[in-house]
């Protein structure tokens, strides 16, 4: 069974894609740290993101650096937004999603464009939403949690920026594939949207065998 689990920055879909990948015993695929990866290598060589030749160079990246806790931060994060807009960039790393998707026995992955472009024949796909001003309290909290402590109101236009960016590139733009179940975290505990998760792919299940 393929899972495919879209959403924007702090909407829970990472967590919710773990959860599920637990749940059914399938391998799980962060998507966005390949695009955290290639962005750290722009940053390690002093490359221009913005610049097709440097952000595409940087995608022949060691694949040891995806346990880098570095990717994980907001700095990398944001320069992932820019490079991931490259269609040369996303060209690239294009087949290892779908290889992984297409493993036997099935895969769950989370990104923008997992429903759209990585596994348009998922068995389930979700998209995983919630208010920017509640993802933005929440990446707040992460963030003074890992000891940073930037205002609420830069990490709201940080988030808002990072969803204009990833909704209006022209390629494999952040939006829900017309098949997918919507998921509003807003006002669910991280247990109620998995609990909501597993309800959803259940019912995808049972409605196509
Ligand atoms: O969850 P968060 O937005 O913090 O980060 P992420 O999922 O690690 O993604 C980082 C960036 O990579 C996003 O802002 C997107 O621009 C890009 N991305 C993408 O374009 N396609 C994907 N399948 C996954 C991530």
């Amino acid at each position: 069974m393929i899972i495919a689990v879209d959403g924007p920055a702090a909407s829970g879909k990472g967590t919710i894609a773990r959860a599920l990948a637990r749940h059914y015993g399938l391998p799980h695929l962060d998507t966005g740290l390949l695009y955290r990866a290639v962005a750290a290598t722009v940053l390690r060589a002093q490359l221009d993101p913005a610049v097709e030749a440097d952000a595409v160079l940087s995608c022949g990246f060691e694949d040891s650096l995806l346990a880098d806790p570095w990717l994980r931060t907001d700095d990398v994060g944001k320069v992932a937004s820019v490079v991931s807009a490259n269609p040369l960039v996303r060209a690239a790393l294009l087949q290892r999603q779908k290889a992984f998707a297409q493993q036997p026995g099935g895969a769950v992955l989370d990104g923008r464009d997992i429903g759209t472009v990585i596994a348009p024949d998922a068995d389930a796909k979700l998209f995983v939403k919630a208010t920017p001003t509640i993802r933005a309290q929440r990446r707040h909290l992460e963030l003074r949690r890992a000891g940073q402590d930037p205002s609420l109101d830069k990490v709201l236009a940080d988030i808002r920026a990072r969803d204009e960016r990833d909704s209006r590139r022209s390629d494999a733009p952040m939006v829900a594939a017309a098949d997918a179940a919507l998921l509003d975290t807003s006002f669910l505990s991280i247990d109620a949207a998995v609990q909501k998760a597993i309800e959803l792919v259940e019912s995808r299940r049972s409605a196509s065998t």
